[in-house]
């Protein structure tokens, strides 16, 4: 009788119920009522839960399918089973997935060197520079489900005991046009964004042109380096001194300095950090604030790279005149000092 009632609704049951007790009865289809109505409001309160927290939870919970104890509801939180490997004693540490967001010449590679000296953190490099994997979306999302599942191999991965895994992706590989599709992958997979930017476009472009022109010259006993180890090569490098075209300058710098808007637009609602070059540099702990957004237990980050660009701004281009009469009186004389 009782799964009767728990489907009929009350009106029907006032009209069956015999007449001869109605107290008791009453009584009877009240408490059924109650539990009920208690068992319905369970099930909703189970239903409802994980989605207050977390929208895209419903696809994380089939791939969570593994022996770890239910370590909560966090859509940034992933236990991969890699087809190429065994995660073995950290199977059950979860992975939080990133990437790096950059422009070239902002300090990603020494950035990235910072981070893959974590022992928890695998960051694969720049992936998307291979032309291939991002001939479509379709290539795109293969390639970073590969990375993301831990079966992407690098010198920098770690494998069994990664904490983090990750890659840097320049915004003109493909991240810029196919930003709808990225940005929708990133909110399903609960992947983590962090926004490495330079301040100082200027110091940029002079680095880019610089870069560029060694890609020819190979100052370094013919070889192109764009990131050195010791001050020899780095003063090497430093010594070519590139001649800034002031007409195009300005156009460029604009340009710069729209694409990181764009992408900062772009990204806004997916979980995210912004890293500027300068303040990294200035000040090593603000790399704790990066541990801290992808949880890592903290560690003393060191990186093998030198500078390149040391000398006062006005020593790093041939026409500094220019450069200066350019910028004055612009949004972007700041860069000047
Ligand atoms: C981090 O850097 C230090 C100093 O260069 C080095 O001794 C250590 O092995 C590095 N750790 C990792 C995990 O790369
Ligand atoms: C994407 O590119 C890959 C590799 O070139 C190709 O095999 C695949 O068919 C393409 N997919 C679409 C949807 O164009
Ligand atoms: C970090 O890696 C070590 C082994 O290198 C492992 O013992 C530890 O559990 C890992 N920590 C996390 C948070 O995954
Ligand atoms: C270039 O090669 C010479 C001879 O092998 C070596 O002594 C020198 O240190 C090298 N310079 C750099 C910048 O690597
Ligand atoms: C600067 O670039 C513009 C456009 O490419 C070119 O017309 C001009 O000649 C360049 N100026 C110098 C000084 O190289
Ligand atoms: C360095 O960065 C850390 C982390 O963001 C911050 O707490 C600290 O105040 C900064 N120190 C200076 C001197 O700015
Ligand atoms: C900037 O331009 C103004 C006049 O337009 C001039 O007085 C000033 O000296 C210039 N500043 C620099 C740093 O060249
Ligand atoms: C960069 O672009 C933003 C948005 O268009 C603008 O508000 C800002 O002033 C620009 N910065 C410089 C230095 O021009």
């Amino acid at each position: 009788m009782s799964e009767e009632i728990c489907f009929l609704n009350k009106d029907t049951l006032v009209i069956k119920t015999p007449k001869k007790s109605p107290l008791i009865l009453r009584m009877v289809v009240l408490l059924f009522a109650m539990v009920c109505g208690v068992y319905i409001c369970l099930i909703c309160l189970k239903q409802i839960k994980p989605h207050t927290k977390a929208k895209f939870l419903s696809i994380k919970v089939i791939e969570h399918q593994n022996s770890c104890p239910f370590s909560g509801h966090d859509l940034y939180m992933h236990y991969p089973q890699p087809q190429t490997f065994t995660r073995e004693e950290c199977g059950c540490n979860p992975v939080r997935y990133f990437a790096i967001l950059s422009m070239q010449r902002s300090g990603s590679g020494w950035f990235e060197t910072l981070l893959n000296n974590h022992t928890n953190v695998s960051s694969n490099g720049e992936i998307f520079s291979v032309k291939e994997r991002r001939i479509n979306i379709s290539s795109i999302l293969k390639t970073m489900d590969k990375v993301y599942n831990l079966d992407w191999f690098t010198s920098a991965s770690k494998n069994e005991c990664s904490a983090a895994v990750g890659f840097k992706w320049m915004l003109n590989q493909g991240l810029m046009e196919h930003h709808e599709e990225i940005v929708e992958y990133f909110k399903k997979k609960g992947v983590s964004a962090i926004f490495l930017f330079r301040r100082n476009l200027l110091r940029r472009m002079i680095s880019v042109l610089a870069n560029s022109y060694d890609k020819d010259a190979k100052l370094l006993n013919g070889t192109h380096k764009s990131h050195v180890h010791s001050p020899l090569e780095a003063q090497i490098l430093a010594n070519y001194k590139p001649k800034i075209n002031a007409t195009l300058m300005i156009k460029e710098l604009n340009k710069a300095n729209e694409t990181t808007t764009r992408a900062l637009e772009y990204f806004k609602s997916t979980r995210h950090i912004v890293v500027y070059y300068e303040d990294v540099i200035n000040n090593r702990t603000k790399l704790k604030d990066v541990q801290e957004f992808l949880r890592l237990p903290y560690r003393e980050l060191k990186s093998r790279q030198v500078r390149i660009h040391t000398a006062p701004l006005w020593e790093q281009v041939q026409n500094w005149a220019d450069v200066k009469d350019g910028l004055n009186g612009t949004s972007f004389e700041t860069f000047l000092h």
